[in-house]
């Protein structure tokens, strides 16, 4: 079964993530009532949460067609360049990753995204010398987890920027009750509650989760997911009650056992855990912050009282490292 199913086409099929619907949805019919593409569009935002599906639904919204590439693929200048030059008019390009790409491609972006042109270089040394080639108009998307990481002269060629956030357990549950009807996967709306605070506020785990609970409310029960099926099943696939592995685990532990309640830096938690601190900070934190287990403080990361209580350790108060 194609998993892309799943994914909504039209910005009205699409849960949550309010604020930036709201706003694509002026932006876009302001450009189709101009007969013009969509500026270039920067979407923020941890991993999982629908950066790619709300890229084809932009392109589906104008009409338009999405080539889909990623910033690590993009090996050389001539391969973007090849790229941009095979665009049709109007066409969407979706860059994952695009903080991922390097400065000398980066650097056929600029003419492309601002004057939609190609500058050639010709010949090397004192003798070489640029000619430019006109590209049809299109509407780039690039996909970020880190819109820190990319350069200013990037960044700033992007009209709209959209900061994509965790989706809260009322959103998640919408998902996996609508996922749920096109997989014709009976599911109580208390049993979509109970995988919804298990799905870290993202999408993509939460149709993962409903997957395998369907496969065990199939086999151990009658094949509907009641709340009392999901929660058997997601003890049994020992997801944990607030959906944490094994990673988040050790981070908190670290925190709370090596720094002994300390605020710490997270140089120090990735040494610790043995984790890039990159993918603690975009994967890892800003869940464990939305659930309110670390707070940030000026001198560090710190545990919070919810995050002790939740792995039954006592909890003394720190307030004077605060
Ligand atoms: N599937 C994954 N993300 C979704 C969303 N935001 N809305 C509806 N279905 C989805």
């Amino acid at each position: 079964f194609d998993n892309n199913n799943l994914r909504p086409k039209w910005l009205s099929e699409y849960i949550g993530q309010d604020k930036a619907v709201e706003k694509l949805k002026i932006f876009i019919e302001a450009a189709k009532n101009r007969h013009e593409p969509l500026d270039h569009c920067l979407l923020n935002g941890p991993p999982g949460l629908g950066k790619t599906t709300l890229s084809y639904i932009i392109a589906n919204e104008m009409g338009v067609n999405v080539k889909v590439t990623s910033g690590p693929a993009i090996e050389r200048p001539g391969d973007l360049a090849s790229i941009l030059s095979n665009l049709n008019s109007d066409d969407v390009l979706f860059i994952d990753e695009i903080h991922r790409i390097n400065r000398s491609v980066e650097e056929v972006l600029y003419p492309a995204m601002e004057d939609y042109a190609l500058d050639i270089i010709i010949g090397k040394g004192p003798s070489a010398r640029s000619i430019r080639l006109d590209l049809e108009k299109f509407t780039l998307i690039g996909a970020t987890t880190r819109s820190g990481q990319l350069t200013s002269p990037l960044r700033d060629r992007f009209g709209v920027i959209l900061n994509l956030e965790l989706y809260d357990i009322e959103s998640l549950t919408e998902i996996i009750m609508r996922s749920a009807k096109i997989l014709n996967i009976g599911i109580e709306r208390e049993g979509a509650f109970e995988i919804a605070k298990r799905s870290r506020g993202t999408p993509r785990i939460a149709n993962r989760l409903l997957k395998r609970v369907r496969d065990y409310a199939e086999v151990k029960e009658n094949g509907v997911i009641t709340k009392k099926v999901a929660i058997n099943g997601l003890n049994l696939l020992e997801i944990d009650k607030l959906g944490l592995d094994n990673l988040d685990r050790r981070i908190i532990l670290t925190m709370i056992e090596n720094f002994s309640g300390r605020p710490v830096g997270i140089d120090a938690i990735a040494a610790s855990v043995g984790e890039e601190r990159i993918t603690i900070e975009d994967v890892y934190e800003p869940y464990l912050m939305q659930i309110g287990f670390i707070n940030r403080t000026p001198r560090g990361r710190i545990a919070t009282e919810a995050a002790y209580k939740h792995f039954g350790i006592e909890y003394r108060e720190q307030e004077n490292f605060l």
